[in-house]
């Protein structure tokens, strides 16, 4: 018969070798407090360069302990430590751990079932599984009761520079592009909820955040989207939501990177303009413009809806202009050392539907003027006033007049004067697009000196520096001049 401690040792022992899981590289495990032990083991793979991170899903005063060792002579890592025992520390509900396990290793978990948290374990390059992005979402634009949201971008397209003597320009009407496999395999979640439930004082882990009660609204679509040269986002239609109340918006890709918060006000009751998205030939649109209710089974206007009046002539300009910046030959007569015909059809392209498309916006209401940026409230800046004109109702837009006549009355946000000065810029002198200075009543038709100077057009030193932030902020149209974009 055994002595009692040894048998009790003894026991431990085996139901420890019994209960030590592995992790395998690349696997994001749950655990849950109904399946460890107060005190659990779980072999790591053996790997040159192994990063295991851990991330809490829910906040708990008696937080369980992290303990990591490459040491296999170590079968369990205690809280007083030894050779090549680390402690994992957590800091925001996050924590990792990156070094070599030449023979694998063991993670230990002291205290589990205080909260159920996530081990990733990965190795390579790629660094720990759970992370914070520096990347922020993008708000599209927001109704009464709708919000058009990306993601951060990813998997920026190819760059393929046409060349003499086959200078082949992208089609007027492009066709769009198939998307790469990554951005299938990649998982997008959108967390949206009240700004009153604060969401951004509770653990920011992505498995905190997708599994909030207070998340709101309803999904009418998601997809991916090639909206600019900085790659594919998921954009996300919410519906549902309510007219005048802040929102708290996160994005959290493979349910471990979690990028936001952004922050934006929805428009009164009154803000009759549909959402326009996702159109092929204007990849940036994504916004409320001044057409006409999409037709009934339809949430928002996409390339489907849109009225040949508004598209025809937008293609068939932008076919002209082609025509006309290929009669130099292109590729071959340059005409700038860092400017092609392709940055300058690309320019245009924005510029045009920037004014084919017009965008609808509203006064923010007053009070969210303490939504605006840290900085300007550190410093008691006063923040810019929007480039807002109001349009009456049965007119058509100035910038387009083959838009229909609005039945209401509606803000037009003015474009940002640098979706201009782009396409002047980035094109030939010879097509003789100029446009207005901003000394002479630039301000009547764009938005100025908010991203570039106002004084002299000087680029740099505006008064936002960005269309857009992410406090919701929006004070000129500038597709791809928002913050964070
Ligand atoms: C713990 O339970 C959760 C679900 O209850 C499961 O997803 C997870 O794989 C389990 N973890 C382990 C280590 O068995
Ligand atoms: C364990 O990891 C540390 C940090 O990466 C490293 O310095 C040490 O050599 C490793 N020990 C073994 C036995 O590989
Ligand atoms: C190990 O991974 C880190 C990222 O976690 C990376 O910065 C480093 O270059 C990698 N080292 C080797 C030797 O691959
Ligand atoms: C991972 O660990 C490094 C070094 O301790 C730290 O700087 C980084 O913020 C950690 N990452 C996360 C997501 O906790
Ligand atoms: C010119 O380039 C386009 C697109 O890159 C290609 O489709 C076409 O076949 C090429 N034409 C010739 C004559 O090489
Ligand atoms: C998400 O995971 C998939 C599959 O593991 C991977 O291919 C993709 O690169 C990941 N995406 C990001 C943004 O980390
Ligand atoms: C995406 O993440 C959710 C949890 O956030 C999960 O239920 C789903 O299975 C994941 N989908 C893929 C394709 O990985
Ligand atoms: C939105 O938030 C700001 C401060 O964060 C607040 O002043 C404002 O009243 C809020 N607006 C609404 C409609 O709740
Ligand atoms: C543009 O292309 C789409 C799909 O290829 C087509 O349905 C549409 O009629 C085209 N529009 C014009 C104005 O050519
Ligand atoms: C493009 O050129 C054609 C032929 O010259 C002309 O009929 C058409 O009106 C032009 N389109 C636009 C939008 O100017
Ligand atoms: C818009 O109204 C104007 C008069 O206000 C009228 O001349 C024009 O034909 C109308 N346009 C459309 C598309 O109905
Ligand atoms: C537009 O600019 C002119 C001259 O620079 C200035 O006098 C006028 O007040 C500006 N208008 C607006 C609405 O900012």
């Amino acid at each position: 018969m055994l002595p009692l401690t040894l048998f009790c040792l003894l026991q431990a022992y085996l139901s420890y070798a019994q209960t030590t899981p592995g992790l395998a590289i690349g696997s994001l495990t749950t655990i849950t407090d109904a399946n460890v032990t107060n005190n659990q083991g779980f072999r790591l793979p053996a790997s040159s360069n192994l990063s295991v991170s851990i991330a809490l899903c829910s906040s708990s005063s008696n937080s369980p302990r992290f303990l990591v060792t490459n040491n296999t002579d170590i079968t369990l890592p205690g809280p007083s430590g030894g050779t090549d025992v680390y402690e994992i520390e957590l800091s925001d509900g996050y924590g990792n751990w990156s070094g070599s396990t030449p023979e694998g290793g063991v993670l230990a978990v002291l205290n589990a079932g205080q909260a159920p948290f996530e081990v990733g374990v990965s190795d390579g390059e790629a660094g720990p599984m759970h992370e914070i992005l520096p990347t922020i979402p993008l708000l599209g634009e927001t109704t009464s009761n709708q919000a058009l949201i990306f993601s951060p971008p990813f998997s920026p397209p190819p760059i393929v520079s046409p060349s003499y003597p086959n200078y082949t320009l992208p089609p007027a009407n492009l066709t769009y592009p198939e998307q790469p496999s990554t951005a299938a395999a990649t998982n997008f979640t959108l967390v949206l909820a009240p700004t009153s439930s604060s969401l951004a004082s509770q653990l920011q882990t992505g498995c905190s955040l997708t599994s909030s009660p207070s998340q709101a609204g309803s999904q009418i679509f998601q997809s991916l989207w090639l909206r600019d040269e900085k790659g594919w986002r998921s954009q996300w239609l919410m519906g549902g939501l309510t007219p005048l109340t802040n929102y708290t918006a996160y994005v959290v890709t493979n349910q471990t990177k979690v990028s936001g918060p952004i922050y934006f006000t929805t428009k009164s009751a009154l803000f009759s303009c549909p959402i326009v998205h996702s159109l092929p030939y204007c990849p940036a649109v994504s916004y409320a413009a001044p057409l006409l209710p999409p037709p009934v089974g339809f949430d928002a206007h996409d390339a489907r809806t849109v009225p040949d009046s508004v598209s025809s002539p937008l293609i068939s300009g932008l076919g002209n202009f082609s025509t006309m910046l290929t009669t130099i030959a292109c590729g071959r007569d340059i005409y700038s050392p860092i400017q092609t015909c392709a940055d300058c059809q690309r320019e245009y392209r924005n510029w045009l539907c920037a004014i084919s498309f017009p965008r609808c916006s509203e006064e923010s209401p007053p009070s969210s003027s303490s939504t605006t940026s840290v900085a300007s409230q550190e410093t008691g800046a006063q923040k810019p006033l929007s480039a807002l004109v109001p349009v009456a109702s049965n007119l058509p837009p100035r910038s387009n007049p083959a838009m229909p006549n609005a039945t209401t009355g509606y803000d037009m946000l003015l474009p940002c004067l640098e979706t201009c000065t782009a396409v002047d810029r980035a094109c030939p002198y010879f097509l003789g697009f100029k446009c207005p200075l901003p000394q002479f009543n630039a301000n009547v038709s764009y938005g100025v000196g908010f991203i570039d100077s106002g004084v002299a057009g000087q680029q740099g030193g505006g008064a936002t520096g960005v269309s857009q932030d992410r406090w919701g902020n929006v004070w000129c149209h500038g597709p791809g001049m928002e913050e964070g974009a």
